[in-house]
């Protein structure tokens, strides 16, 4: 249907990727609206767009491969933006991690000082009010789930769809979705998260997307700090 989301991710995408200058190097981030920049980012380079991306998991770089877009590593270059998906929105922070790729996702869009966001319009919230992805070290998850209760969370080990056991990170961690209601201090959470022995990284973005390109029923919102 016309405004569905599928429709509204096609077109966030289509919006930050026709921003991408000429000559950059892109992060490419996870999820099926990140897809959709990166698939419209290969319509471009197709038409002689010059880029190269670094991908943050294994399906971005299987898409930008698809697409014929060059790879590089952040060892090659230095990104300039990185486009990225999110799973909740409250003002220009974010909770990502539902794709268990926010800890190389947070890592490209810090090296490259610019995040832009594409989401449907179903992310937008008040506050962030959904569990917080956490990647941690599989020794880890006994010592950090008392340690997150003492938090005020309440941590769940994520279980794979089709396996029996524990999902496993690109990078050999596991998830633990932890919930806090909802959080009104985002700020203040993502602090004593990352001060915890065993968190590889938590999917709490403060104040670090740029834009927001959030596809609507007739249109692209685009938000910008
Ligand atoms: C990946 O770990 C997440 O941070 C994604 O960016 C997030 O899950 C968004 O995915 P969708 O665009 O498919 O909702």
């Amino acid at each position: 249907q016309p405004g569905g989301t599928d429709t509204q991710k096609r077109r966030a995408g289509e919006s930050a990727a026709a921003a991408v200058p000429d000559g950059s190097v892109v992060g490419f981030g996870t999820g099926s609206t990140a897809a959709e920049a990166i698939r419209a980012l290969g319509r471009r380079v197709e038409s002689g767009l010059d880029i190269r991306a670094i991908p943050t998991s294994y399906q971005s770089r299987q898409l930008a491969r698809e697409a014929s877009i060059p790879l590089v590593t952040l060892e090659d270059a230095a990104p300039d933006v990185a486009i990225d998906g999110a799973d909740r929105i409250a003002g220009f922070d974010l909770i990502k991690g539902g794709g268990a790729a926010h800890a190389r996702e947070k890592l490209v869009a810090t090296a490259a000082g610019r995040l832009w966001i594409v989401a449907d319009g179903t992310k937008l919230a008040d506050t962030l009010d959904r569990p917080v992805p956490i990647e941690v070290l599989p020794d880890a998850v006994p010592v950090l789930e008392p340690a997150l209760e003492s938090l005020g969370g309440d941590p769940t080990l994520r279980a794979a769809e089709r396996k029996d056991g524990p999902v496993v990170t690109d990078n050999g961690n596991l998830v633990v979705d932890c919930a806090f209601g909802e959080i009104a201090t985002p700020a203040d959470l993502a602090a004593d998260l990352a001060a915890l022995p065993g968190v590889v990284e938590h999917g709490l973005f403060v104040g670090m997307a740029e834009e927001i390109h959030v596809g609507t029923e007739s249109g692209v919102d685009v938000r910008e700090r």
